[in-house]
């Protein structure tokens, strides 16, 4: 092969490849297994409030039974986040913020905010309450993620 071909192979070869890696948004996977189980904390958690918010929006039918179970499954989970975030683990993929753990005590006061707030809220019969739930626990989650999160 010339030279020529050599570079257009190469060329051809190599931007897909490098396209993920340019991917602003993209992160490596975690392999720490601290900072995995962290982040399948914060995913579950983040399913309960997605399912919330697509019935809020109206993307999703209401249904009263699975608003109930996805508060219940981010009360359960929020009582976690203390221990799951107690050290500081590196991680490429991490976006926890090393400042957690200059705050502790501000950090644990946030996420039992968030538990504090789905223990709050009592069985949602109707769009409205469903607004109210998704805007009061809604609104610890952003408390937390602004200050230590990425
Ligand atoms: C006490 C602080 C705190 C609270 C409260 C909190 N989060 Fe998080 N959350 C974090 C931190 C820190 C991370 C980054 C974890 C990491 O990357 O190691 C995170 C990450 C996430 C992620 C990304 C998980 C992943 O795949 O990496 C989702 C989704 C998420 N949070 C949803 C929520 C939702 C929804 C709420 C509210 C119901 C919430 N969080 C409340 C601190 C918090």
């Amino acid at each position: 092969m010339t030279f020529l071909g050599r570079t257009v192979l190469a060329l051809v070869i190599s931007a897909p490849m490098a396209a993920p890696l340019l991917a602003e948004d993209k992160k490596p996977e975690p392999t720490n297994p601290v900072v995995i189980e962290r982040m399948e904390t914060m995913k579950a958690i983040g399913g309960g409030m997605k399912a919330l918010a697509d019935m809020a929006k109206g993307e999703a039918p209401f249904d009263s039974a699975k608003a109930d179970a996805s508060v219940a499954v981010i009360a359960e989970k929020a009582v976690l986040v203390p221990a799951k975030f107690e050290v500081n683990e590196p991680d490429p993929a991490t976006e926890a913020l090393p400042k957690i753990w200059d705050n502790y005590d501000d950090f644990i006061k946030k996420s039992e905010d968030m538990a504090a707030a789905a223990t709050s809220v009592g069985p949602i019969g109707d769009q409205a309450a469903l607004g109210a739930a998704v805007g009061k626990i809604g609104g610890t989650c952003k408390a937390c993620h602004r200050d230590y999160r990425e």
